[in-house]
């Protein structure tokens, strides 16, 4: 019989499921207590101690009730569920043993007993930040590999605007264009993230969205020729001003649409015949099914990171009790950069 080595157990739990706009209120902070020890008879399981945990905008579609979501709502009164980097402190599973970091799907808890490890990944170079799993070198990153170079089939010379582009995945698809050889401009929610976008990231130009009242007009000023890429994070206007400066035969890769994650009723979209006398190719797509090529984007992003071509901003929240805070934030644009939390240090 597993012995017993009680611990308290920090966990940021779903109090109600959300309607409208995300609160923190939404959420608690509560103390259980958790058996260090894997239960007898939990085979294939791993126990861990989480490190750095991811705060994503999809998250929301799972603490609302919402029929025919591709991911299942989390249970009230537990502990909420997401991407993260974690320690492993026993295993049952033949693939990890004690000391292994992993990640992939964790509680948003100190300890996590993970039943299903299979869809995590384990982590073979520690000679960068660990958080970086939680964004760069985690979901977002192939989230912005998978949609800019599978989706958007990107060639030298083309011209590339992304939206929330000072994010976890914008920054990183801005990034992936200017190594292809192209003409990056992105928008953002702030002064200080355009100032980000043109001298950090080096996009070629930037714009406050917020400041423009005529996105098509704002569109024109950057694209005077066209838009050959569209990376879309955030629907709504933004959308529709591009497809009206989209170039012929352009793509369009839909990622996301923040801005309408949060209203009653989504705004329609009145010019997709553009669709059709452009012949763009828009497509939605989830990194779920992009996830095979995760081998093949460590390779060509390690070496870029390494030599200090790849760059990665990330917003550091300090402990459990600022997570409730640091994920509703996603929804106003508070975080700068990819939204992490930091549970512990290792
Ligand atoms: N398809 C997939 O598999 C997949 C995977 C990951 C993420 N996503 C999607 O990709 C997008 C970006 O995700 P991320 O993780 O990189 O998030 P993020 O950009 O790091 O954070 C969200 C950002 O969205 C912007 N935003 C919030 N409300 C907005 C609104 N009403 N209008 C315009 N912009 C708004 C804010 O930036 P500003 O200050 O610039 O407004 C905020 O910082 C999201 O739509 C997300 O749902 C999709």
């Amino acid at each position: 019989m597993a012995e017993k080595m009680i611990s308290n157990n920090k966990q940021v739990i779903l109090k109600n499921y959300v309607n409208g706009p995300p609160k923190e209120s939404d959420m608690s902070l509560k103390t259980s207590t958790i058996n260090l020890k894997i239960p007898d008879g939990c085979n294939d399981a791993v126990l861990v101690k989480n490190l750095y945990l991811s705060c994503d905008p999809y998250m929301l579609g799972r603490m609302k009730k919402i029929e025919g979501h591709y991911t299942d709502a989390f249970a009230i009164g537990s502990p909420m569920v997401g991407y993260g980097v974690s320690r492993v402190l026993e295993s049952s599973h033949p693939n990890y043993k004690k000391g292994d970091l992993i990640w992939g799907f964790t509680g948003w808890e100190e300890y996590t007993l993970v039943t299903d490890p299979s869809t995590s990944f384990k982590i073979h170079d520690k000679d960068v930040p660990l958080s970086y799993y939680t964004g760069l070198l985690g979901m977002a990153g192939m989230t912005a590999y998978a949609g800019f170079f599978e989706v958007c089939s990107p060639k030298k010379g083309e011209t590339v605007f992304i939206s929330a582009a000072s994010g976890a995945v914008g920054q990183l698809v801005g990034q992936f264009a200017k190594l292809m050889g192209c003409y990056v401009v992105g928008s953002a929610g702030s002064k200080d993230k355009v100032d980000l976008l043109k001298n950090k990231f080096g996009f070629d130009d930037a714009f406050n969205y917020k400041e423009e009242r005529n996105y098509n007009a704002a569109l024109k000023r950057y694209f005077p020729y066209g838009i050959d890429i569209y990376f879309e994070n955030v629907g709504g206007k933004m959308l529709e001003a591009v497809l009206n400066n989209m170039r012929v035969h352009g793509r369009i890769a839909v990622c996301g649409m923040i801005s309408q994650y949060n209203l009653e009723h989504p705004e329609g979209v009145h010019n997709l015949s553009a669709l059709i006398s452009k012949r763009i190719r828009m497509e939605g797509f989830l990194v779920l099914d992009y996830y095979h090529l995760y081998p093949k984007f460590l390779e060509m992003v390690m070496p870029h990171i390494k030599k200090g071509k790849i760059t990665y901003v990330e917003d550091m929240a300090d402990g459990l009790e600022s997570a409730p805070a640091a994920l509703v934030g996603l929804f106003s644009g508070r975080n700068v950069g990819k939204q992490v939390v930091v549970v512990a240090k290792e």
